[in-house]
C-alpha cells in the first residue's frame, strides 16, 4: 500500500470513530444517509462497494442512457449533499421495473410506490395501469408526477407522507415498489409499510445496494421473511443512475485509493451508481 493510499484509507476511517479528533469535522459537513452510511462501512465491505461499482461500470449489461429523458428534466445537485437521497435512475431501469408488470392486468392491478424520485408512478400511468398510488415525502416531486399525468384518463393516488411518521391510506396492493434509502433503518422503515399495506397475495420489489448496507442488510431479508414472505429472486444490478462530475470524481479517486486500479482498464466517461431488485413474494 502506497503513503497516500493508507492517508486516504485512516481519514475515511476516521468518520465512524467514536474517539477520532477528525470525526466532528466530518460530521458538519451535511451528506445524505447513504454516503454516511458508506463511510461507516468496515473496510472490506467498502471495497466490496467499490468493486460492485467498479464491476458495474467496466462491465455493462443494459444499455444505458447517458443523460436523462424529458421526464426527468430536474436537476439533480451535488449527489453527496442532494435532499432526501434523491438519484433519478435511467430511463432503461425505469422501463425494466415497468416491464416486471407485463403479465399482470392493468385494469385490475393495484399498485403501491413508497419513493418515486424515478418516476416510476408515471411510467406505469402511461402503460395504462389505473391503480397506482405513489407515496413520498417530497412535495416538490409529487407535483411533477400530478404534473406529468394530469391529462392521463387515470392518474396515480397521490400521498405527501414521511415515512418515518408513518402514511395514512387505507388501501391494500398486489404489487409495491420499494426504494428506501441504503441503510437498515431506512430499508426496514420502507418494508414495514409495505407489508402493512399488502394484499395477501403480494409481491414487493425492494430496490437497494445491499453493499452499500453492509452485513447488517441480511436483517431486511429477516424481517420480510418474518412477515411472511420468501425471497423469490435477487436482480443484481438491475438499476443503473447517472452520476454527475463530483461523485465520479469521488468515485474514481475511490477506486484508486481503495482498490488499487490505477492501472486498470480505463472507466467510461460517464459513471453510474446501481442497485439490485430484490423480490418478495407472499401466498
Ligand atoms: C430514498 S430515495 C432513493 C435512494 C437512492 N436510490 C439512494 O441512492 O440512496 C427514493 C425516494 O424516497 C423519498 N424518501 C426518502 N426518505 C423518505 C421518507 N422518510 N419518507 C418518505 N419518502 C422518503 C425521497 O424523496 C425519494 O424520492
Amino acid at each position: 500500500m502506497t503513503r497516500s493510499q493508507s492517508v486516504v484509507r485512516y481519514l475515511v476511517g476516521t468518520y465512524k470513530s467514536p474517539t477520532s479528533m477528525l470525526a466532528p469535522l466530518w460530521r458538519v459537513v451535511p451528506l445524505n444517509a447513504t454516503t454516511e452510511q458508506v463511510l461507516g462501512l468496515d473496510l472490506a465491505e467498502q471495497r466490496a462497494y467499490l468493486e460492485n461499482l467498479w464491476q458495474f461500470n467496466h462491465h455493462p449489461k443494459q444499455a444505458r442512457s447517458a443523460h436523462h429523458d424529458d421526464l426527468y428534466g430536474h436537476s439533480k445537485g451535488i449527489g453527496f449533499l442532494r435532499r432526501f437521497n434523491q438519484l433519478p435512475c435511467t430511463v432503461e431501469s425505469r422501463r425494466a421495473r415497468a416491464d416486471l408488470l407485463r403479465e399482470l392486468n392493468p385494469a385490475a392491478s393495484r399498485i403501491l410506490i413508497l419513493g418515486d424520485d424515478d418516476l416510476l408512478a408515471v411510467e406505469l400511468a402511461q402503460r395504462g395501469f389505473r391503480h397506482v398510488t405513489v407515496a413520498d415525502c417530497d412535495e416538490r416531486l409529487l407535483e411533477r408526477i400530478r404534473d406529468e399525468t394530469k391529462d392521463l384518463a387515470t392518474p396515480p393516488q397521490i400521498i405527501a407522507a414521511d415515512f418515518r411518521a408513518g402514511f395514512v391510506w387505507d388501501g391494500h396492493a398486489d404489487v409495491i415498489f420499494l426504494d428506501p434509502p441504503y441503510s437498515v433503518s431506512g430499508a426496514e422503515a420502507f418494508l414495514q409499510l409495505a407489508i402493512a399495506h399488502a394484499a395477501p397475495k403480494s409481491r414487493i420489489y425492494l430496490m437497494i445496494n445491499p453493499f452499500v448496507v453492509g452485513r447488517p442488510f441480511s436483517q431486511v431479508i429477516t424481517r420480510a421473511v418474518h412477515a411472511g414472505y420468501h425471497l423469490a429472486k435477487q436482480r443484481p444490478s438491475f438499476n443503473g443512475y447517472p452520476i454527475g462530475w463530483f461523485e465520479s470524481t469521488i468515485l474514481r479517486l475511490a477506486w484508486r485509493y481503495f482498490l488499487g486500479v490505477q492501472n486498470a482498464p480505463k472507466a467510461p466517461e460517464q459513471l453510474y451508481f446501481c442497485s439490485d431488485c430484490f423480490e418478495f413474494q407472499r401466498g
